[in-house]
């Protein structure tokens, strides 16, 4: 595979294939677009509870967002008309927030991306609703763990299949599929860039990690069969099996000796 570089600072602000390698300035204006979203994830956590509609949590971003200078990143994008997206139980992704309330046992993801000062901070994170089942709270830690394996492998020199073989081994060794179909992405002053960040793979594959990346990882873990299918709103992803579907997301940076996660809760910083 032939993989392109470019310094972001010369690079045209737009996907032209090649790998922007960011400065300090960037590091720095993602390091307060992630720290915003993030606190916008902890504060968000107080608005789900049974019988609240998706919308209200929606609603609740786009203030949040409107009262710290902040834009959600997805109103408007790609025709999305709202400023998250709230994905319950077996929903994978790009669940679109409606009147639909919250139940006690749902398990829901919250994924919030605001644009501070053009840089983009991008997050997601699983909450439960009221009590919640045994094997969807597992699902919950997998996934989270997931996550966090894959982060841990990040640093130069490394490469994206690195990352992927982390997370889709540890997955399924705990008896879960990863979701082939979405994948993580470049992101910085642009919303979704390249490298394609996919969270499968084998070691030594795929694009070598470089001082300067910054991506998400945002692994999608199912408890049955790894098949998804978009919904008639051209959205909504679900599993094909009707299997409950968990993912969280962070906004990365690869460092000269590692990496930074830009969006960690404020209680993890
Ligand atoms: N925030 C999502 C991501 O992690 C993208 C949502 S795009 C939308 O990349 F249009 F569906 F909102
Ligand atoms: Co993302
Ligand atoms: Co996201």
């Amino acid at each position: 595979m032939i993989t392109d570089y470019i310094e972001a600072a010369a690079a045209p602000q737009k996907n032209d294939g090649r790998i922007k390698l960011h400065g300090p300035e960037a590091f720095a204006g993602m390091h307060k677009a992630g720290a915003l979203v993030a606190d916008c994830l902890d504060a968000v956590g107080d608005v789900v509870r049974p019988g609240v509609a998706t919308e209200a949590v929606d609603r609740f971003v786009y203030e949040f967002a409107r009262d710290h200078g902040a834009m959600p990143a997805t109103l408007g994008y790609k025709g999305y008309a709202k400023s998250s997206c709230v994905s319950i139980n077996h929903v994978v992704c790009h669940g679109i927030p409606s009147e639909k309330p919250l139940k006690d046992g749902d398990i829901v993801n919250i994924d919030v991306t605001l644009i501070v000062d053009g840089w983009h901070g991008d997050s997601s994170r699983m909450y439960g609703v009221g009590n919640v089942k045994r094997a969807a709270e597992r699902l919950m830690e997998v996934t989270h763990e997931s996550l966090m394996r894959g982060i841990a492998v990040i640093r130069p020199g490394a490469t994206t299949g690195d990352l992927g073989h982390a997370i889709q081994s540890y997955a399924e060794s705990q008896r879960c599929s990863v979701v082939r179909d979405f994948c993580g992405h470049g992101l910085g002053r642009l919303f979704h860039d390249v490298p394609n960040i996919l969270h499968y793979g084998n070691p030594g594959e795929g694009v070598e990690l470089k001082p300067g990346m910054i991506f998400t990882v945002e692994p999608m873990i199912n408890l049955g069969r790894p098949g998804v299918k978009v919904l008639a709103d051209g959205w909504t992803a679900v599993t094909r099996d009707r299997s409950l579907s968990a993912q969280f997301e962070h906004s990365v940076g690869v460092t000269e000796d590692g990496h930074e996660i830009f969006t960690l809760p404020r209680a993890e910083r």
